[in-house]
């Protein structure tokens, strides 16, 4: 029976949004039917492997893909961007025993410290802050992670491709170039991806006409839980835990039981195989074949792929519990000899081209996000003073 306190309109509440559009974007395409993501006109299993991070991050923020002669000019204009100020280098000094993700998320409200109009919200002031931070946030990550294992930064070197330079900064000699390789496969494959908690995060804040910086901080935030960017590191201990073949199904099967989700499967929009899965299965195995230390881990995670969607589609039947993204992720980052701690601060480095091209599309588009909620909570109680 309804009281005063239970609402009596019909309910309309959608919890997760799903279904809702909220906005348009040119930015990328999620097809989660028929496993189709396409970026900025190009089908994502044509494009990541074939160009820079650098590259996508201009088709993302200018609508058009720098010419083969252009690619060398935006490289070395984006390398000039890459130093830090002393004032970050103390914030991620401090922040060394945090998560990289979290030392990330407090440095990256400092990088707008060299510009001088940081609430510039026009298309040059946004666009001045987002080379700032694509050529920063991979310079914050290696920092970090020398500064927790005791040593110095390293100063960057504007001779490499971003993802080179990151390797070169974090472990201090010549990157293999296989392993830069595949670290810009990774950026570019996760470089956007629709209205996902993260980018919805930062448009919702642009949207109040706030800044780039701000939003981008924001951002960070929402994609390091579990059920976002946060899943990488739980596949790699899975791997670890699960140990051989023979093992999974009894490991995958009690996990389900106990009422655990499995990392790297399910995604709110694609309900068949993710096609990001698809290009990052390929730079495993490429990594593998070329590390026999990898070849191992590689051929438990093809078995346990398997394995998992057949246990999920018996266990949750019609739910479409396919591989997701973050299950090639631990492989690939794991190859180039990142640590599971490190992986979603790796998301952030390829998705910042995205986050950016949307506070772009969204200060472009000057439009405040703000949806309504429906009151649960009782009404008309007396105040007893
Ligand atoms: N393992 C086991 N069961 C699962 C999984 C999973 N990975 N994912 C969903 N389910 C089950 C749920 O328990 C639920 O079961 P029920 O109907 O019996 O209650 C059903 O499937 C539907 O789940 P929802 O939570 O409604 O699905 P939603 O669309 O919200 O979830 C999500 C998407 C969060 C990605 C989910 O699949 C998940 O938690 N996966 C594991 C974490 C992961 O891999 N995250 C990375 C996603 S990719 C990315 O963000 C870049």
């Amino acid at each position: 029976m309804a009281t005063p306190s239970t609402p009596t309109l019909p309910s309309q509440v959608k919890p997760g949004l799903e279904g809702v559009v909220a906005t348009q974007t040119k930015l990328s395409m999620v097809d989660g039917q028929n496993g189709v993501l396409i970026i900025a006109g190009y089908p994502i299993e044509k494009f990541a492997g074939k160009i820079s991070i650098e590259e996508a991050a201009m088709l993302l923020w200018s609508a058009s893909l720098p010419s083969e002669e252009e690619a060398p000019g935006l490289q070395r204009e984006l390398a000039g961007y890459r130093a830090l100020r002393p004032e970050t280098i103390d914030i991620i000094k401090t922040a060394r025993n945090a998560p990289p993700i979290d030392a990330l998320r407090m440095a990256c409200a400092t990088l707008s410290l060299d510009v001088s109009n940081p609430n510039d919200i026009s298309p040059a002031g946004d666009l001045a802050l987002a080379k700032r931070l694509l050529s920063r946030f991979p310079t914050v990550i290696a920092a970090h992670s020398r500064l927790r294992s005791g040593l110095e930064p390293i100063a960057p070197r504007s001779d490499l491709s971003l993802a080179a330079n990151f390797l070169y900064m974090t472990f201090g000699v010549e990157p293999d170039p296989l392993a830069a390789k595949a670290l810009e496969t990774y950026w570019v494959t996760v470089c956007d991806h629709g209205m996902n908690a993260s980018t919805f995060a930062a448009r919702v804040i642009a949207s109040t006409r706030s800044d780039m910086v701000s939003a981008v901080t924001g951002a960070v935030g929402a994609l390091k839980g579990p059920l976002h960017g946060g899943a990488p590191g739980p596949v790699l201990d899975m791997l670890v835990d699960i140990k051989t073949a023979d093992n999974t199904e009894a490991w995958l099967r009690a996990e389900i039981a106990a009422g655990r989700r499995i990392m790297g499967f399910g995604h709110r929009v694609y309900k068949v195989r993710d096609p990001r899965a698809e290009v990052l299965a390929k730079t495993a195995q490429e990594m593998a074949g070329a590390h026999l230390q990898n070849a191992k881990l590689y051929d438990l995670a093809r078995n346990v792929e398997k394995i998992a969607v057949r246990v999920l589609e018996e266990l949750k039947p019609g739910r479409n519990l396919k591989t997701n993204v973050e299950f090639y992720t631990a492989l690939v980052l794991q190859s180039i000899g990142l640590q599971p701690d490190q992986f979603v601060s790796m998301f952030a480095c390829g998705r910042v081209a995205g986050w950016c091209g949307h506070v772009m599309e969204q200060h472009a588009q000057d439009r405040l996000i703000r949806p309504q909620s429906e009151y649960t909570g009782p009404r008309n109680l007396k105040l007893s003073r």
